[in-house]
């Protein structure tokens, strides 16, 4: 089983995504998130939103429709610019994302990098320093130098909108179809990703719309209102969480891309000419937010732009090690004006703020963060699951998810169903429920049920035992130590409401 595939099915068998419609053998690039995985998604958003909104008194939130005058999409570009170049192999009659078949193979070049890395780190041992090896081994330097060489020449093709130089470098690099394995290939062409829907009762009176592909403009379409009812003053920002939608050509791999899925953005107005600090300071406090959760730093990376988004003057991603290779997880962008100044030229309306210390009216330039939920969600679970062996030869299942994402946060198991332990499980269930989500098994041996948690990511196991009877204390599990220690029933509150204390996860960022 792939990688990919071992997720899928673990995602579907306990519960976190099912594919769309399966019973009509589903949709291609839409999923539903089931009991476990809605679970999971919540926690990652709060987890987003009290760290922008609750901590930043000077950021708030909104919710704006997905309906939008349609003229938001002429003013932002959308309508001329949201395309991606495609290309089709007329052998296998498959369509695929120019600029995602020459990064792919600009992939498998940087694998035969790590594949080098690795053997020299055996070699070596001890005494090995990767990063000298990096800069130092002339292999190794070619590989790196031929990617860079390569997605220079894609970067500043694509800025040019030259899609016959993308075409060339596809041959020249002789990219062979992944399907049909042929180099039989058609002219690149541009293809807008928007969706369009109508509104109205009848076809004539109804009115082109098109679903959101960015949560962004809602928020620039209602600076003012919420500059003015929330007496903002510069520099604030505005985050909102909801759904996007784009007609993914290429939509594969799991939920990585999907044609409906949600967005984390936040717009941060600043006056003009303070954009680099802003810029700057922002890629810092998004990685730190990242790194919070304990999912390791070598699994993050930077990657500066060379081909800025229409709307752009720097832009970076924030790449995660995906079980298919560092992939763009959040995207930082300096928007300066743009849109703003667009959405006054289309609608006729000023979208100014006027500066008390200035003395002046200005369009604020803009440093966006967008992150992707269900692309977070799958950094998450993809980094989680994990096959261990154990001491005794044995091997289990571990969702190793950070314990403040996790859907379940504690387990309640009674040893046996009788002698009265369920009655006090179900009581100490009734207690901690206020404050955490916790699930309730009676089911099986308890080394089985502790094997399901562990499978579905819960960090607690509280097992109650006859032990408990007599002096009123019980097992707390440890979930990736699998170390059980003896507590006070009474304790138990306590020690979940510090381990799960949000302060001790974001206070550092
Ligand atoms: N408002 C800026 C914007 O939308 P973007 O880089 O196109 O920028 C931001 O998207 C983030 O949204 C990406 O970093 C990614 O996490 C997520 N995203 C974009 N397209 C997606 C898709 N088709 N499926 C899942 N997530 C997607």
């Amino acid at each position: 089983m792939t990688d990919l595939k071992k997720f899928i099915s673990h995602a579907k068998e306990y519960g976190f995504v099912f594919p769309s419609s399966e019973i009509y053998d589903g949709l291609s690039a839409v999923y539903d998130y089931a009991q476990n995985g809605v679970a999971l998604k919540k926690n990652i958003r709060d987890y987003w939103w009290k760290s922008m909104v609750q901590l930043h008194s000077n950021i708030v939130g909104i919710d704006a429709s997905i309906f939008m005058h349609p003229t938001t999409w002429k003013a932002s570009g959308h309508v001329d610019a949201f395309n991606d170049p495609l290309i089709d192999n007329k052998d296998s009659k498959k369509r695929y994302r120019a600029d995602v078949l020459v990064e792919d193979y600009c992939a498998k070049i940087e694998n035969k990098m790590d594949k080098e890395i690795t053997k020299a780190a055996k070699r070596f041992g001890e005494a090995f320093n990767p990063e000298e090896f990096k800069t130092t081994n002339p292999r190794v330097v070619g590989y790196q130098e031929k990617i860079n060489t390569i997605l220079k020449r894609l970067g500043q093709s694509l800025e040019k909108e030259d899609l016959v130089d993308v075409r060339n470098l596809i041959e020249e690099l002789e990219i062979a179809c992944p399907e049909s394995g042929s180099r039989n290939w058609t002219d690149v062409k541009q293809f807008n990703l928007m969706f369009g829907t109508k509104l109205g009762a009848s076809a004539e009176s109804a009115m082109d719309l098109y679903l959101r592909p960015e949560t962004a403009q809602g928020i620039f379409v209602n600076f003012l209102n919420v500059q003015k009812t929330g007496r903002m003053k510069i520099p604030f920002g505005i985050a909102q969480t909801g759904k996007a939608f784009r007609n993914e050509i290429v939509a594969r791999q799991f939920i990585f891309r999907m044609r409906e899925f949600e967005q984390m953005e936040m717009q941060f107005f600043i006056p003009p000419g303070t954009q680099k600090e802003w810029y700057d300071q922002w890629k810092q406090t998004r990685l730190n937010w990242h790194l919070s959760l304990g999912m390791g730093a070598e699994n993050y990376r930077f990657h500066d732009h060379e081909k800025l988004a229409h709307y752009a003057d720097a832009a970076a991603d924030i790449e995660f090690k995906f079980p298919f290779g560092f992939k763009e997880l959040e995207g930082i962008h300096s928007r300066t004006d743009f849109d703003l100044k667009s959405h006054e030229e289309f609608s006729g309306k000023k979208l100014q703020y006027f500066d008390p210390e200035l003395n002046e009216n200005y369009v604020p330039y803009v440093v966006e963060t967008s992150v992707g939920l269900d692309r977070m969600f799958l950094a998450v679970f993809s980094w989680a699951l994990r096959e261990e062996t154990l001491e005794d030869g044995s091997t289990r299942t571990l969702l190793k998810l950070p314990a403040i994402l996790a859907p379940t946060k504690v387990a309640i198991l009674p040893l046996v169903k009788k002698d009265g332990l369920p009655e006090l499980a179900k009581q100490l269930m009734d207690d901690l429920k206020w404050n955490h989500a916790v699930a309730y098994d009676e089911k099986d041996a308890v080394g089985r049920r502790y094997r399901r948690q562990d499978a579905l990511g819960t960090p607690y196991c509280i097992t109650i035992d006859h032990q408990t009877l007599e002096d009123r204390t019980v097992t707390i599990r440890d979930r990736d130590s699998m170390k059980q220690e003896r507590i006070a029933l009474d304790a138990v509150g306590g020690i979940l409401n510090e381990k799960l204390d949000i302060k001790n996860w974001l206070k550092n960022i």
